[in-house]
């Protein structure tokens, strides 16, 4: 059973208060792009279930979260019969932000749902993959929303307008709970205007969102923060309507309107950041719910 895994990006994130329970209230726009991991759900050879991928420095064990999902889900459902384990095709870079465990995760909940042909709720699935993680509710339906709470309070929004987005990795990988950390500690300059953002989508307006492409993780201290600067403003001077970091960082990516531009800046970004990629924003799939 293999599945497709696409990455999220944050176009615009702000941060709010810490809670009790260790995690921050959030609110953020999330969008999926065409930059995939590919998963494959099998039979253990031995019984033991493990991840196995591309980069060994990936968790082979339980802790692995496309892992820890297909664990999940058959232990709410009995499917697969077997004792899965998973492969792991990697292509989204790890600690860049861009939700490359949540998109396994949550592309193994979705599969699994429709291999399995269980009568499964959209709102139990969604309610498993909170458990996995707090990105991994968006990655299970993707396209363009809202998020709240922790990052599973999901509202769609109206489509991003068809764009080119250039996403470039540092190749830093940023650890998500030391980043919140440091932003509790660091002074904020800038305030993202998610209502803002909100509002240009629903207006179809590409220009005046890529405007309001705004990340609270882009005031912190720190090496990501140096080298997202440079490459917003190579992206800029691109062509971007916009750029900003995505998550805690490290990547960062640009919207263009303009194929070339986007091509040509894609080019230039990856003489020195070879992780850099040519993406589309991906629509969000239809819940498959029979529930
Ligand atoms: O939910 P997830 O495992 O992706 O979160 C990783 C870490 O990021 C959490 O342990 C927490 O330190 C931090 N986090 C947070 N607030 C959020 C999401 C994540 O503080 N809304």
């Amino acid at each position: 059973m293999t599945f497709s895994a696409p990455a999220k990006l944050n176009l615009a994130l702000d941060v709010l208060s810490p809670r009790p329970d260790g995690y921050h209230e959030l609110l953020t726009v999330m969008q999926t792009a065409d930059l995939c991991d590919i998963v494959t759900v099998l039979p253990s050879r031995d019984g033991e279930p493990r991840a196995v991928s591309n980069r060994p420095e990936l968790p082979a064990d339980g802790s692995n979260l496309a892992l820890a999902a297909a664990l999940l889900f058959r232990e709410n459902t009995g499917f697969p019969a077997y004792m899965p384990s998973v492969l792991l095709r990697k292509h989204i870079p790890a600690g860049a932000g861009l939700g490359g465990g949540s998109a396994d995760a949550a592309a193994v909940l979705r599969g699994l749902r429709r291999e399995s042909g269980a009568d499964i709720s959209d709102k139990l699935l969604l309610s498993w993959a909170a458990e996995l993680g707090s990105d991994v509710p968006f990655c299970l339906f993707g396209g363009t929303q809202l998020a709240g709470g922790r990052g599973e309070l999901l509202t769609p929004l109206p489509p991003l307008p068809d764009c080119f987005i250039v996403i470039c990795c540092p190749g830093i990988a940023v650890r998500t709970g030391a980043a919140f950390a440091r932003l509790d500690n660091t002074e904020r300059r800038r305030k993202p205007d998610i209502s803002g953002l909100c509002e240009a989508l629903r207006k179809g307006d590409l220009a005046l969102a890529a405007r309001y492409m705004c990340n609270v993780f882009d005031d912190c201290p720190g090496a990501a923060q140096s080298h997202a600067k440079t490459a917003k403003s190579r992206l800029a001077r691109g062509g971007a309507l916009g750029a900003s970091m995505s998550g805690s960082g490290s990547a960062v990516f640009g919207v263009f309107a303009d194929c070339r531009a986007a091509c040509a800046a894609c080019a230039a970004l990856r003489r020195e950041y070879a992780q850099t990629y040519l993406c589309r924003p991906v629509p969000a799939r239809r819940p498959e719910s029979r529930g």
